[in-house]
């Protein structure tokens, strides 16, 4: 007989809130054999951001019942999210959203906990490469202090019952790059507080994998961009910027180093990755990456080309853009997660360039729309 077995957790979002985690028994005619079959759990820090987004998408999809940490802030965070958050009394509800912070590793570990995930995904961090430069302290306790918080409480929840743990690594730890193209062995070389930062998380993660025997991995990410890429980003910045330019909305675009080369790819098709990564057969650390490298130059003339429009004569360079090091070039190679994982970036430049013009192109014709009413 199918029964439910019902966890209270007190998520301060909204208002309590009540966690079902679906459990089924199957009881056989022997009454001391119980099977139960539990649907899968996910726990996802920086559910709010790009990647966290579309990741909490796909465990959904997948039938898991995902939590997410959320920041208070002032006004609502959950733009991103807010077309799969449903309100927590909700039959058949599987998001749930606790506020925390990263840097609060006491209320981390009590949260992971009571929430007992199969898996956690760490993706939260202060992730912006230039403001690294201006909060370097605040970046390292974020972003490296806050991985080994959450490692802290995946071990103390790993004594209980196995976890499985996600630490999003980046490509941006190679830095001064020591080889092109870039793999699993290529040395870190960082250029930024936010790269040091990720250092010392990708090296925790190893050292608790090997010291405690825990299943925890780092997915060494190149850059990945999409329509929720936030917008003082690069990609996002120029698509959001030649869409507007485009309907006559602004005139100018100010970039900073046009000639820094990435390895871009879609977002969507990385996450699909992170999951690939916990459903391995062992703890292991894979690059994914679409091996083909553009400068930022190139990546505007793509965008301006799709909308008819000379990047010439509105881009202008702005020295406040330029970072004190750069990372000249990153182009990965991921033939490790093709070989174990099955995973390739199936979305080409042009691709991703295209859905990032189309999504911001309607976001200027509705800006467009509402200047006309106001005149
Ligand atoms: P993002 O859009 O900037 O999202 C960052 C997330 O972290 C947001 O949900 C943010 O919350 C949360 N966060 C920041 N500080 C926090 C704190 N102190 N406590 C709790 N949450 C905090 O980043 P993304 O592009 O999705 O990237 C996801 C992860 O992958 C990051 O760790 C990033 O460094 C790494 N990564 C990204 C790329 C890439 O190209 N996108 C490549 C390699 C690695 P708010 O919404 O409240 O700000
Ligand atoms: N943001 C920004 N704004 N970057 C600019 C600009 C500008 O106006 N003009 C030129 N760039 C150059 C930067 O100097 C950099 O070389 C390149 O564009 C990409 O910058 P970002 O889009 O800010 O990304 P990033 O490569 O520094 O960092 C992203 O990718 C990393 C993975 O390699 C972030 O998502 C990191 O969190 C991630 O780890």
């Amino acid at each position: 007989m199918p029964a439910a077995a019902f966890q209270c957790s007190f998520s301060s979002f909204s208002s309590a809130c009540i966690v079902l985690r679906q459990r089924i028994s199957v009881t056989t005619r022997s009454p001391a054999i119980e099977v139960v079959i539990m649907s899968k759990s996910a726990f996802i820090t920086g559910i709010t951001g790009q990647d966290g987004s579309y990741l909490a998408e796909l465990l959904l999809e997948k039938g898991y019942t995902v939590h997410g940490l959320v920041r208070r802030a002032s006004t609502f965070t959950t733009g991103r999210i807010k077309h799969i958050y449903a309100d927590p009394h909700q039959a058949g509800n599987r998001l749930f959203l606790h506020y925390g912070d990263l840097t609060d590793g006491q209320s981390l570990t009590n949260l992971v906990l009571d929430l007992e995930p199969d898996e956690i995904y760490n993706l939260g961090a202060q992730s912006h490469v230039r403001v690294s430069f201006d909060q370097p302290a605040y970046t390292f306790q974020a972003t490296g202090g806050g991985a080994l918080n959450v490692l802290e409480a995946a071990r103390q929840l790993n004594k209980k019952k196995l976890v499985k743990v996600y630490q999003a690594s980046s490509s941006e730890m190679y830095g001064e790059v020591l080889e092109t193209p870039q793999t699993e062995n290529t040395p870190f070389q960082p250029q930024s507080p936010y790269a040091c930062a990720k250092v010392y998380a990708f090296h925790q993660t190893v050292n608790y994998r090997k010291s405690y025997d825990m299943f925890a991995v780092n997915g060494i990410l190149f850059n990945h961009e999409s329509p929720r890429r936030g917008e003082t980003f690069v990609t996002r910045k120029i698509t959001r910027a030649a869409t507007r330019i485009k309907l006559g909305l602004q005139d100018k675009l100010y970039l900073g180093n046009l000639a820094a080369k990435r390895d871009w790819g879609y977002a969507k098709d990385y996450v699909e990755g992170m999951w690939r990564m916990l459903q391995h057969s062992e703890p292991d650390d894979f690059v994914l990456a679409t091996g083909r490298t553009q400068t930022v130059q190139e990546f505007a003339d793509i965008v301006f080309g799709m909308l008819q429009l000379d990047p010439k004569q509105y881009i202008e360079i702005d020295p406040r853009y330029f970072r004190p090091a750069e990372v000249d070039l990153l182009l990965g190679d991921c033939s490790k997660a093709q070989q174990k994982l099955g995973w390739t970036a199936s979305t080409s430049l042009e691709e991703l360039a295209r859905l990032m013009v189309d999504h911001d192109l309607s976001l200027a014709r509705e800006e467009a729309i509402l200047a006309a009413a106001r005149k």
